[in-house]
């Protein structure tokens, strides 16, 4: 009995610290049609860092139906999204040296998959924060809330 106790602790110390570690990596993709498969992200504020993996689900070209995951405040989405047009696909669409932009992928292509690791120094849970994609034309559809738990 002792022994099992024993290894049932362990499992459960090391579940715990996976769950934990897991809920500061958060997936979302993004399809063919203009669409992500979520408007709502969260995160706990006790992670250390964040890390946002955007996967195409389709199969257009990223000129075409291209998409990436660009995080700024709420009151900073109408304007970061109509400056980011001109920014250009070499670009991914995000203005360079935007400190209104808090954390941005690249632009990924149908099939691919991209990533972005950001800190939470400097959010706050009481801030309302936007997810979006700045591809021309696709933020009024791809778009969703980011929020700062606990
Ligand atoms: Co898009």
């Amino acid at each position: 009995m002792k022994h099992n106790f024993l290894i049932y602790s362990i499992a459960a110390f090391l579940f715990s610290g996976a769950a934990l570690a897991d809920d500061c990596q958060v997936e979302i993709s993004a399809n063919d049609v203009m669409q992500y498969s979520t408007d709502e992200l969260s995160v706990p504020s006790s992670c250390k860092e964040v890390t946002v993996t955007l996967t195409h689900t389709g199969t257009a070209a990223k000129s075409a139906m291209g998409h990436n995951w660009v995080l700024a405040k709420s009151d900073d989405f109408q304007g970061v999204a109509s400056d980011s047009m001109s920014a250009g696909l070499d670009n991914n669409y995000v203005p360079a040296g935007d400190a209104r932009v808090l954390a941005s992928t690249k632009v990924i292509g149908g099939g691919e998959k991209t990533s972005v690791t950001f800190s939470l120094e400097g959010l706050s849970s009481k801030q309302e924060y936007m997810f979006f994609c700045t591809f021309p034309g696709h933020w009024a559809m791809m778009k969703g809330t980011f929020k700062i738990t606990g």
